[in-house]
């Protein structure tokens, strides 16, 4: 198991199969020949369309890919969702859960989300657990009370060794899609707060925890946030369907990597 940093590209409702082609073709080129010098765990969320060619493209890279989200049912009569079981039949090792996108135009419940996130554990596929506040909320100082609750629910329902295997991403949606992102010091004071209050259910899970930031992540910012002692990596949007800039910030993280995230199953090769 290598302890690595992550670095997720979250494509949201963008591309098509020839723009994603040209993207993934570049930055397979540059990841795999850089892994070595760069050890880092990269990982690709397609629309669910272009899962087909997202595996048959990266099929045998270092890359890996998932969903961006997962239907909280394990099948049925559901008209437009996606199970569970069929992203991992697509080879997805991770599904992206709680998106404030998901929770704002969809209406996504955190108790949905917590249903997800047992089905998605049961199925073996890491769950990257999106948190993060309003900017009325910030503004008010209830960043950390709002991401208390969105993880409460996850651990009153399967309680706190259910972090085992997953990923958390702080995502303050007043930074998503602004060019607003969090100061380096903002985000690593909310990764770590997020870090100290897990530690009363399990210290040492939540010393291994990978905490990702996401907001706004571009290459002129990445270095700093990467630096941060309790900011493992990232999760990035716009500038993920960009490769020069994706490879920019693939490059600021951090080459030697000493915090530990051996709760995820990573296999370096
Ligand atoms: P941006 O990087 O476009 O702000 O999006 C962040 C995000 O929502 C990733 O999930």
């Amino acid at each position: 198991m290598a302890q690595i940093p992550l670095l997720i590209a979250n494509w949201k409702m963008y591309g098509n199969r020839s723009t994603n082609q040209q993207l993934l073709a570049k930055i397979k080129v540059c990841i795999n020949s850089s892994h070595a010098k760069i050890p880092v765990s990269v990982v690709i969320l397609p629309p669910a369309i272009f899962l087909e060619q997202t595996t048959s493209l990266l099929k045998g890279s270092t890359i890996a890919w998932g969903a961006q989200n997962m239907a909280s049912e394990e099948k049925g009569a559901y008209t437009g969702e996606i199970a569970g079981a069929m992203l991992k039949d697509f080879g997805c090792r991770y599904v992206l859960l709680g998106h404030s996108e998901r929770r704002q135009h969809f209406g996504e419940t955190d108790v949905q989300i917590a249903r997800k996130f047992a089905l998605a554990k049961q199925l073996g596929l890491t769950p990257i657990l999106c948190v993060g506040e309003s900017l009325a909320d910030y503004q008010a100082k209830k960043t950390m009370k709002v991401i208390q609750q969105q993880l409460q629910v996850v651990i009153t329902s399967f309680g706190f060794s259910a972090f085992q295997n997953t990923i958390l991403a702080y995502e303050p949606i007043w930074a998503i899609g602004t060019g607003l992102s969090a100061t380096p010091e903002t985000a690593q004071t909310v990764c770590s707060q997020i870090r100290q209050w897990l530690t009363q259910g399990d210290h040492s899970l939540a010393d291994k925890l990978a905490i990702l930031y996401g907001g706004s992540i571009k290459p002129e910012n990445a270095k700093s946030l990467f630096s941060m002692p309790d900011i493992d990596g990232g999760l990035v949007g716009a500038a993920s369907l960009d490769a020069q800039a994706f490879l920019k910030i693939y490059e600021a993280l951090p080459k030697s990597f000493t915090k530990p995230v051996s709760n995820l199953k990573i296999e370096s090769d």
